[in-house]
């Protein structure tokens, strides 16, 4: 059945001229039919460089949209229409017109992992593994982050010469970790590392051995030379762990963390999309102007 779907993929991707790209966090066959795997910040490069007419975005709704900003004349499908993401969906464009009149002079710098539209009133856009750089190339001294209180937190720490004002979102699969989880996994794993993302609360972060994206944490196993890890994000990046570092043990932290709208994509919604060309992202001439100058000064920085 998964060959015969993985067929009509590959032959309907041809016909659409489509390139797939898929999160880390995505299920292991869907990671497994994508053209490229990646984190956010991998993800939104190989969207604005992609060739040929489609992009079918394996991921969540911003991701998608960020996708359409990048490259408006694509046509950008995300195949699951519900696959959002809570965080993104914590803070408005409201919000960030309130703090920027409560806080003038400050700089707005927006978590990847929120919408086209807070892009658009947002300075500069920076993912998990460029926020420390993104912040330290600011002149300005005071620094306004949304949505992500964790990672905003994060870059504090790494930046203690700025001001920060933090949003109060958070991501719900990574803030339920608890520095009582590093404690559980040390004593049952003493040998291993513990790896955490960002997104993860300041008491889970001040206890682990390293902290970074996605991609960061990929690279951090890879080349050491340690041989068991716990891993504090989603579990989605178990499969590609192992799948890299064959000799190496991969636990994850709190026994399991699942992205629920990550996991929403399957093959048969991949096939459904290229079929059917669902579902397009649409935005307006304005926001993606305004979002992609957002997008683009972060990458002059990185
Ligand atoms: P990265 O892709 O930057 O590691 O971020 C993870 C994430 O939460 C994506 O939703
Ligand atoms: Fe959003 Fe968290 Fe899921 Fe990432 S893991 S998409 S931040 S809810």
């Amino acid at each position: 059945m998964d060959i015969e779907i993985v067929k009509k993929i590959e032959e309907l991707k041809r016909k659409r001229k489509a390139v797939i790209l898929a999160h880390f966090y995505q299920s292991p066959e869907v990671q497994d039919i994508a053209d490229f795997v990646g984190d956010s910040l991998e993800l939104s490069r190989k969207a604005r460089d992609a060739e040929g007419e489609t992009i079918v975005f394996c991921g969540v709704w911003f991701m998608a949209e960020t996708a359409k900003v990048l490259c408006p004349q694509k046509t950008v499908l995300l195949p699951e229409q519900n696959a959002g993401c809570p965080m993104a969906d914590m803070v408005t464009p409201d919000d960030v017109h309130r703090l920027r009149a409560e806080h003038p002079g400050a700089a707005v710098v927006c978590y990847v992992n929120s919408s086209a539209g807070i892009k658009a009133c947002s300075d500069i856009c920076c993912t998990s593994s460029n926020a420390v750089a993104v912040v330290k190339s600011l002149k300005e001294s005071e620094i306004i982050f949304v949505p992500d209180q964790n990672l905003g937190h994060y870059v504090s720490t790494q930046v203690p010469d700025k001001r920060f004002i933090l949003h109060s979102g958070f991501c719900p699969t990574h803030h339920r970790i608890s520095p009582d989880d590093i404690t559980a996994a040390r004593a049952a794993h003493p040998n291993a590392l513990v790896l955490v993302h960002p997104e993860c609360p300041p008491g889970v972060v001040s206890q682990a051995d390293f902290t970074g994206s996605t991609a960061q944490i990929l690279d951090y196993a890879t080349k050491s030379e340690q041989t068991a890890f716990i891993i504090g994000t989603e579990d989605g990046i178990l499969y590609r762990l192992g799948k890299q570092n064959p000799g190496k043990q991969f636990y994850p932290l709190g026994g399991s963390m699942v992205c629920s709208n990550m996991k929403k994509t399957s093959l048969e919604s991949v096939y459904r999309s290229l079929k059917d060309m669902q579902y397009q992202m649409e935005l307006d001439k304005e926001t993606i102007s305004k979002a992609a100058v957002c997008l683009n000064r972060m990458f002059s920085v990185s």
